[in-house]
């Protein structure tokens, strides 16, 4: 069983100087060729770690490059789930979390024994789980989405079969609204997402009023704003980067963790990408710094396995996830 440890908020900040940012850079690059490495980091993950970062994207395009790549080690900056996929996909390689404790608060809603009796209730039911899980759940699950492709894999579901949805709440809401089904939900959520306020937006309205919203599903607020805006489309985070191309606004409200506004500025030059509050700071992401990446690199250390009987339980709903989207 995968145990993800999860560090109490107050320490996970606290975090040494970099001594030598350059030094750290350059001990990175030597490290990443000796070993053949590769450096996959989520939107959320701190500008510095981004800038290092062979490939940024969300959760869906990191397991597909995790999927592809022929690095004999892959180092995950992301969080613990993210890393334990990697480690299905690639039983040979070697997966690195720089700092363990880097876990998830959404998937730690939800536990295998969770889903089995959740299945013994709705024997017909097929069962749906967001990315954001442990291995183990996903070993329990018919079904793995992200927030790019939930909606695309539900609607493509047969319409008499009992959808059991997990654990996200509000990612279920949005889906549910997309495909037009009814879902059995578990009542689980992201404590970053739930904690953005419908005000919170308001405010960032008041003072850019020309300012377009980019919201991820994620946020408990999403079902209020679309009671005002019944149009407003909802994207994961990958979404918000190719809406923020092609929308003809040159400035947007970013309704999701923090990080994302650096990925935005990096990628849409020009725009202007205001953060809808301080506040919203995933602490776990923040964990991975140049300085752990480094030091996993050097000593190996971070190593994220899954149990063989785990991981080829979880595959399927993994590969079905890569495929589709
Ligand atoms: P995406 O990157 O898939 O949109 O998910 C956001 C998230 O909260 C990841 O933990
Ligand atoms: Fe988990 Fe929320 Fe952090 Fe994403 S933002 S990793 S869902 S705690």
């Amino acid at each position: 069983m995968s145990v993800i440890p999860t560090a109490p908020v107050s320490q996970l900040l606290q975090l040494k100087p970099l001594l030598d940012e350059a030094e750290i850079r350059r001990d990175i690059e030597r490290l990443r060729r000796e070993r053949n490495a590769v450096i996959l980091a989520h939107n959320y993950q701190r500008p510095e770690v981004q800038q290092i970062a062979d490939f940024v994207g969300d959760s869906l395009g990191l397991a597909r490059q995790a999927a592809c790549t022929d690095a004999d080690v892959i180092v995950f900056a992301g969080v613990h789930f993210m890393a334990e996929t990697a480690a299905i996909l690639n039983p040979d390689k070697t997966v690195l979390l720089p700092d363990e404790r880097a876990g998830c608060s959404l998937a730690d809603t939800l536990t295998a024994q969770d889903v089995r009796d959740w299945k013994a209730a709705h024997p017909d039911g097929v069962v749906v789980v967001y990315v954001n899980t442990t291995a183990d759940v996903k070993a329990e699950a018919d079904y793995c989405v992200t927030s790019g492709n939930a909606v695309q894999i539900v609607s493509a579901l047969p319409d008499h079969v009992p959808v059991l949805f997990a654990p996200d709440k509000f990612l279920a809401a949005h889906v549910a609204r997309e495909t037009g089904r009814m879902l059995d939900v578990w009542d689980g959520a992201c404590h970053v997402h739930a904690a953005i306020r419908i005000e919170d937006i308001t405010a960032q309205q008041e003072a850019h009023p020309d300012a377009e919203l980019l919201i991820h599903p994620e946020c408990g607020c999403s079902t209020r704003v679309l009671q005002q805006v019944p149009d407003l489309r909802l994207y994961s985070t990958e979404g918000m980067v190719t809406r923020a191309r092609a929308s003809s606004a040159s400035s947007f409200i970013v309704v999701t963790e923090l990080g994302m506004v650096h990925r935005l500025e990096r990628e849409v030059p020009g725009k202007t990408f205001v953060p809808v509050a301080q506040t919203a700071c995933c602490n776990y992401m923040k964990m991975i710094t140049l300085e752990n990446i480094c030091e996993s690199l050097r000593d190996l250390s971070g190593q994220v396995t899954v149990p063989e009987p785990i991981r080829r339980r979880a595959l399927l709903p993994i590969e079905r996830m890569i495929a589709i989207g």
